[in-house]
């Protein structure tokens, strides 16, 4: 069996715990180059995965491997800098392990964010979507095995996985800031390859809007644990055969960096309303 029980989520946060006085009430985990939210927190303190107990090391973004906790325009959070992907050969309860210590913290929301393949069609790269609901397209699922009825219910409501709260509040300050926030479905999948075309419109016929490698089995986890979520993907390329060309990381990263201003600005002003 997996090494996700009781035990190892209480280890993991009480040695976190002992790192910082900070009781985090918000989670955040930031996807493939956006990170960069880490550099404005105050009274940080960062942690690196491979001390904490239980914790999986983060295999592929080598330098994003580090917990952070401290305030958000003062709100206490703790954010996760770099994640763990199934691609990297964990089973989904392991990539969605740090919810279950966040929650263990204190934490009662948490935003989400990524980067995703854009498949509709109206999106452009650079855009920001708002996620509305998603489709688990990994074939596995972070809950299978014995239920623990202290970590929650055995069959999880999902009827409202992406709140509509949060979203709302979302949509509210990206109109205030002039911000364009789309709004879709992220489909997930386990990846490390992109899609094939065909794909694609299997993907767009089921009603993806958007299309990525992370982000469902956390929310899965979040859900069970009763936590209220927010998600946020940053539409960092279209996906295959939408556009006549290649998709590449780099391409990923780039767009990352352009929308930086805007992903932090928005994000910075909804987490002390979360
Ligand atoms: Cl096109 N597909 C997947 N699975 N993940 C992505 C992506 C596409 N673009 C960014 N991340």
């Amino acid at each position: 069996m997996s090494s996700v029980n009781q035990a190892s989520i209480k280890e993991a946060a009480e040695y976190i715990r002992r790192q910082h006085d900070v009781k985090p009430e918000v989670g955040l985990i930031l996807g493939s180059g956006l990170g960069v939210l880490a550099d404005l927190m105050e009274n940080a303190v960062s942690i690196n995965y491979q001390d904490i107990p239980h914790f999986p090391v983060s295999t592929v973004e080598g330098h994003e491997g580090e917990l952070l906790l401290g305030t958000i325009h003062g709100r206490s959070v703790v954010l996760m800098k770099g994640r763990f992907h199934m691609y990297e050969g964990y089973g989904p309860e392991l990539t969605a392990f740090p919810v279950r210590v966040m929650k263990e913290l204190g934490v009662q929301s948490l935003l989400v964010t990524n980067a995703a393949g854009g498949i509709n069609t109206s999106f452009e790269p650079g855009d920001l979507m708002l996620i509305s609901d998603h489709l688990n397209m990994t074939g596995k699922n972070p809950l299978i095995g014995p239920n623990d009825p202290a970590l929650g219910v055995r069959f999880p409501d999902m009827s409202e996985a992406y709140s509509r709260r949060l979203r709302q509040l979302a949509k509210e300050i990206a109109v205030s800031q002039s911000v364009v926030l789309r709004e879709g479905v992220y489909a997930g999948l386990l990846g490390p390859t992109y899609e094939t075309p065909a794909e694609i419109r299997m993907l767009r016929t089921l009603g993806a809007d958007a299309v990525g490698m992370s982000t469902v089995s956390e929310v899965i986890v979040a859900r069970h644990a009763g936590l209220e979520v927010l998600g946020i993907s940053c539409i960092s390329n279209m996906a295959a055969g939408i556009l006549d060309q290649p998709l590449s990381h780099d391409e990923v990263m780039e767009t990352a960096e352009k929308v930086r201003e805007k992903f932090l600005g928005l994000v910075m002003a909804i987490i002390p309303k979360m």
